[in-house]
């Protein structure tokens, strides 16, 4: 009995011992991440709020997200797209319709391209919401699009690839 008693206090200081421990490391490394507070607490602020409130946030804040994001993230993101789109000016269809200029154009509006009827039928241009809402997942924004990718969940991704076609154009959208 005397046995068991000693072992849950030499437990109790243990455990005591321990958080001594880690508030000592914890203080020591506090000034370095104060620096980084703000980023942080963005961190936070996104990780609570649940997956449907964050798309609709996303798709209405994606011109806000190019600033935390560049046209070089989005060239990266894009080889995720090239087995199916060329970018380049002048560049050929492939599976998919060349991408050359395709914000700000009419959705389904490459001439030799044979595009699915939904897309023909969709009628509008690529805005920056339109864009990032269509490849969200496409074929929930387009139903009976032939583009077959799943998608980018990530809104960061969306929007540097948004920014990379935006950039590959003779006339890009402004940004603000
Ligand atoms: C597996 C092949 C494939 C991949 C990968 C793919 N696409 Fe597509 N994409 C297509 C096809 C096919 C179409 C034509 C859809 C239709 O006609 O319904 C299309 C259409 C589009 C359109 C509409 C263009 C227009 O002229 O209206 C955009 C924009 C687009 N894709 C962007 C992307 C981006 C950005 C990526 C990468 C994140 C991507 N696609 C990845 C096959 C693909």
């Amino acid at each position: 009995m005397n046995k068991i008693i000693v072992s849950i206090i030499l437990a109790v200081i243990l455990v005591v011992g321990i958080n001594k421990i880690t508030n000592v490391i914890y203080n020591v490394e506090k000034p370095e991440k104060s620096a980084y507070q703000v980023e942080s607490v963005t961190t936070v602020a996104s990780n609570t709020t649940s997956e449907s409130e964050m798309t609709n946030l996303n798709s209405e804040n994606i011109m806000a997200i190019f600033a935390s994001t560049s046209v070089e993230d989005g060239a990266k993101v894009f080889k995720k797209c090239a087995a199916c789109h060329s970018i380049a000016e002048g560049g050929a269809n492939k599976i998919g319709p060349a991408l050359w200029g395709v914000l700000g154009r009419k959705a389904g509006s490459v001439p030799d391209y044979k595009y699915s009827k939904a897309l023909v039928a969709y009628g509008k241009s690529w805005s920056f919401e339109e864009m990032n809402g269509f490849l969200i997942k496409p074929k929930d924004w387009i139903k009976g699009t032939k583009m077959s990718f799943a998608g980018l969940k990530d809104v960061k991704e969306r929007a540097a690839v948004i920014l990379y076609m935006n950039a590959n154009s003779n006339n890009p959208l402004p940004l603000n």
